[in-house]
């Protein structure tokens, strides 16, 4: 039977990409933000997942404006590396897991969450970054991977209630596959950060430090937080942590905080990393 072993919260920031890209990870700026991500990189290799659902949301790389849907998994075989403008990333293609992402489809559907089936598309920084956070620079990612695209884009995204109760389902669908998989969730993006109008480069340390600590102990407090709160708080693009709220949907109640990281800034973002594990899971 395949089981959540454990959930990942990780930001997004394209820059970190370029930095580990263009060989910048030794310089002071980015060894502030690299150094948070070492003993992570260790829980990796010794934790092994066989399979990481990597919620995270497309920047109109492999969809445009033209279609946005809200909530679209991947079961493609793999999913090449998107060009974002300056050319696709220099990282391994990534490897899918059609078996287990047709079955969380088929489950989470009849369970009434409809969701887009994407069966062709490139992923762009908001999944090849957290990737790289967590396993460094291999030949070949060392996961297979389903992703999960969340619309945090344009308005109206899904409600992080919504969210959450996405990630309940995700569990329900794992717990029924068959096959012996350990399974981590990325919730991937924010932290507060906003990039666009007079409020460009607006971070809010107090709300995201609340929200890690409720995240880890009382995460259905944070399923009440509206969209108006959470772009008034954490600004325009920290919408994306509704995101986290599915891997934590997905996790045990009581889930284990084993790690945590919070450093400002990243480019124009707080950068919030955590690692909780599941108790029954393991
Ligand atoms: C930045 C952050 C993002 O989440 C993003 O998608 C693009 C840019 C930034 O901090 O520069
Ligand atoms: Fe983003």
């Amino acid at each position: 039977m395949a089981r959540i072993v454990a959930g990942i919260g990780s930001s997004h920031v394209p820059a970190i990409g370029a930095a580990i890209d263009n060989g910048k990870t030794e310089e002071p700026y980015w060894k502030r933000v690299f150094s948070g991500f070492e003993k992570s990189q260790e829980w990796m290799r010794e934790t092994k997942p066989d399979v990481a659902i990597i919620v995270y949301n497309d920047h109109a790389s492999a969809f445009s404006v033209d279609l946005i849907p809200t909530f679209a998994l991947g079961c493609a075989a793999e999913f090449p590396p998107a060009d974002e403008g300056w050319g696709p990333r220099p990282v391994p293609v990534v490897q899918g897991h059609p078996a287990l992402a047709s079955h969380i489809a088929q489950s989470v559907i009849l369970d009434e969450f409809d969701l887009t089936i994407v069966n062709k598309m490139a992923v762009d920084h908001g999944l090849t970054v957290p990737l790289s956070l967590l396993y460094g620079q291999p030949a070949e990612w060392p996961v297979r991977v389903v992703p999960l695209c969340v619309n945090v884009i344009q308005y109206p995204p899904p409600t992080a209630h919504r969210c959450y109760m996405l990630g309940k389902a995700i569990a329900r669908a794992v717990a029924s596959f068959p096959d012996d998989l350990r399974v981590v969730v990325f919730g991937t993006g924010g932290m507060s950060h906003q990039l666009q109008g007079p409020r460009a480069g607006l971070i809010n340390k107090e709300f995201d430090r609340r929200f890690l600590d409720k995240f880890a102990t009382d995460p259905e407090a944070l399923t009440k937080i509206g969209h108006v709160e959470f772009v008034r708080e954490a600004g325009s693009e920290g919408i994306e942590l509704v995101m986290w709220l599915i891997m934590r949907g997905a996790l045990e109640q009581d889930a284990k905080e084993v790690y945590r990281f919070y450093h400002v800034p990243a480019s124009n973002t707080a950068v919030g990393h955590m690692i909780l594990e599941n108790r029954r899971a393991a």
